[in-house]
């Protein structure tokens, strides 16, 4: 059987920083010079009223991306449409050039395996220890195999080499969004998508957070995060060459200069 080298074999950030050997090294072609993610002129209604329309966005391979915008304006939802859990009332949502109405299931779930989501509420089967709720993704896609030497590069990636063995509810805040995040990249996606991932942590853990997903940008994957908090935007920006979106009165806007 083929040897798969996993992206995480020998991790270290700071190594990775500069070299992206390991990360980002996508086997899946199809991004390359072209956007990962696009939104063009979508719209989406739950029933009543849109929410928002004549919505355009365009993810290209590698960009960082802040959505703002006041609580019920619709970030999560436009998030939902970003990695097919929703699928728009009109308009076109294309995953990796490919229209998201046209594809089946098996289709979705393909392109799902290329977005880690980092959920607002981040979920874990509490009975499971850490090290496996991160491992879940593999197992589920029958890939457990490859977690064997990289689950641990991960979770020391994310500081959270000793917590592996313990169980989700013993966990604080700031360590659940860390190892959320290491779950959502175990399948070295092509982007992150994290809905306010520092919504319920402090600053300090806030700005580390924030650190992992620069690196993971610096691999050469495409961020987008959901965030009310212009702080962490502003530390941001001295780092990487972010985007600030802001979806208010059902549409989207550049976000000034003000930040
Ligand atoms: N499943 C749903 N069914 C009906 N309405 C919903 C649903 N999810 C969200 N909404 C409504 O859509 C609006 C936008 O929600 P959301 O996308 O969660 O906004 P945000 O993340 O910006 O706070 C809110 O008014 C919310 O109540
Ligand atoms: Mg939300």
């Amino acid at each position: 059987m083929a040897k798969v080298l996993h992206p995480f074999a020998g991790f270290r950030p700071a190594t990775v920083i500069e070299t992206p050997r390991f990360f980002g090294q996508n086997t899946q072609t199809g991004t390359k010079g072209t956007s990962v993610i696009e939104l063009e002129n979508v719209a989406y209604s739950y029933g009543g009223g849109e929410l928002f329309s004549e919505l355009n966005l365009t993810l290209a391979p590698g960009s960082f991306h802040f959505l703002t915008g006041p609580s019920g304006a619709g970030k999560t939802t436009l998030l939902k449409l970003c990695y097919g859990e929703l699928i728009a009332t009109s308009g076109q949502v294309r995953l990796f050039g490919a229209d998201a109405r046209a594809m089946d299931r098996d289709g979705i779930a393909m392109a799902r395996q290329r977005i880690g989501v980092v959920h607002q509420d981040c979920q874990f089967l509490d009975h499971l220890p850490l090290a496996e709720n991160v491992a879940l993704p593999l197992s589920v896609a029958g890939r457990l195999s490859e977690a064997a030497g990289n689950l641990g590069d991960l979770l020391a990636w994310v500081g959270l080499s000793e917590q592996a063995a313990q169980l989700p509810p013993q966990l604080s805040g700031g360590e659940r969004q860390r190892a959320a995040l290491a779950r959502a990249v175990i399948m070295s996606p092509d982007v992150i998508i994290a809905d306010e991932p520092t919504g319920n942590i402090d600053w300090e853990m806030s700005q580390r957070l924030l650190t992992l997903l620069v690196e993971l940008n610096r691999m050469g994957k495409a961020v987008l995060v959901a965030t009310h908090d212009m702080n962490l935007i502003r530390a941001a920006k001295a780092q990487v060459q972010a985007r600030v979106l802001r979806l208010k009165g059902r549409r989207l806007q550049a976000a000034g200069a003000d930040l």
